[in-house]
C-alpha cells in the first residue's frame, strides 16, 4: 500500500511514515515545498527499508497515495484539505489532527466548526472517507524506531472497512493496539483528550499516552 502524509515534514508525519515504512508499506512525505519534502524523506529513509520512502509536494502525495494522512497543524487543516478536495476523492483520509491552543505552556482543546477536526475534514471532503486516529501518540516516541510504544490508538470512522484497515495499520506499529472507537462523531473526545495528555506530560516531564482496559 502507498501511504501519503500531508504536512509529512513535521515530527508526527515523519514518525508515522517511519513506523509504516518499517512495517513494510511504501510512504510518501508531503510538503508545501519540494526541497523540504526531499530533506524529510531522506531523513526518514536513513532509518527505513530501502526504496520505501519518497517525498513530494502535497498535491503529488494526494494524487499518488491510496491512503492519505493529514498531519498539518489545525491552523492549516481546512485550507490544505480544501485545496486537495478533488485529488482526495474516493480515498481514505486519516486525520491525526488535534485542534489545540497553548497559553502559558498549558494546552487546551479548541472548539471548532463541526465539533472536531475529523468531522470538519469529512464536511470539506464529502467524497472521501475520513478516519480519525493517532491523535494521542507522541511524535517523539514514533521517531524512536527501536522503542515499543505501549499505547492504544482509538480509531473512529463511519465506514467499517476503512476503520478496519486503519486499525490494522495501528496494530502494525510495535506495541500499539488499534481500538474501535465507533463512528466519526466520537473523534472529538479523542482529539480533546490530547490536551489532557500534554498537560500530564508537562507535570511529569514525560510522553504520556492512553491504554484502554477492560476490553
Ligand atoms: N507532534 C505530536 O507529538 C503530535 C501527536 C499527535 C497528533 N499530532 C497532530 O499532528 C499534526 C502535525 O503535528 P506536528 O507536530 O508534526 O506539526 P508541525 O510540525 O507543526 O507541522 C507539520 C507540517 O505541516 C506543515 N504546515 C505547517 N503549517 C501549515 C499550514 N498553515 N498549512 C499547511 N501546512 C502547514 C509544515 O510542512 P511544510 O512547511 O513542509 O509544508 C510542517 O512541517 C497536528 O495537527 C497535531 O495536532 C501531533
Amino acid at each position: 500500500m502507498v501511504i501519503g502524509f500531508l504536512g509529512g515534514t513535521g515530527p508526527e508525519g515523519r514518525g508515522l511514515a517511519l513506523r509504516f515504512a518499517l512495517a513494510g508499506e511504501k510512504v510518501i512525505i508531503g510538503s508545501r515545498d519540494k526541497q523540504r519534502a526531499g530533506e524529510a524523506a531522506a531523513s526518514v529513509a536513513e532509518l527505513a527499508p530501502p526504496d520505501s520512502v519518497t517525498g513530494g509536494l502535497n498535491d503529488e502525495v494526494a494524487f499518488a497515495s491510496e491512503v492519505v494522512f493529514v498531519a498539518v497543524p489545525y491552523g492549516g487543516h481546512r485550507a490544505t484539505l480544501d485545496s486537495l478536495r478533488e485529488l482526495l476523492e474516493g480515498k481514505v483520509v486519516v486525520d491525526v489532527v488535534a485542534p489545540l491552543e497553548f497559553k502559558r505552556g498549558r494546552a487546551s482543546a479548541l472548539r471548532v466548526d463541526h465539533g472536531s477536526a475529523a468531522l470538519e475534514a469529512q464536511a470539506v471532503l464529502p467524497n472521501s472517507t475520513v478516519v480519525a486516529a493517532f491523535q494521542n501518540v507522541s511524535a517523539e516516541d514514533l521517531l524512536e524506531p527501536e522503542s515499543s510504544i505501549e499505547s492504544d490508538v482509538i480509531v473512529c470512522a463511519d465506514d467499517e472497512d476503512a476503520k478496519s484497515m486503519v486499525i490494522g495499520l495501528a496494530n502494525a506499529i510495535n506495541g500499539i493496539r488499534g481500538v474501535d472507537g465507533g463512528g466519526l462523531q466520537n473523534a472529538r473526545y479523542v482529539e480533546d483528550f490530547t490536551a489532557m495528555l500534554l498537560n500530564i506530560n508537562r507535570i511529569y516531564k514525560a510522553h504520556s499516552t492512553i491504554r484502554i482496559v477492560g476490553i
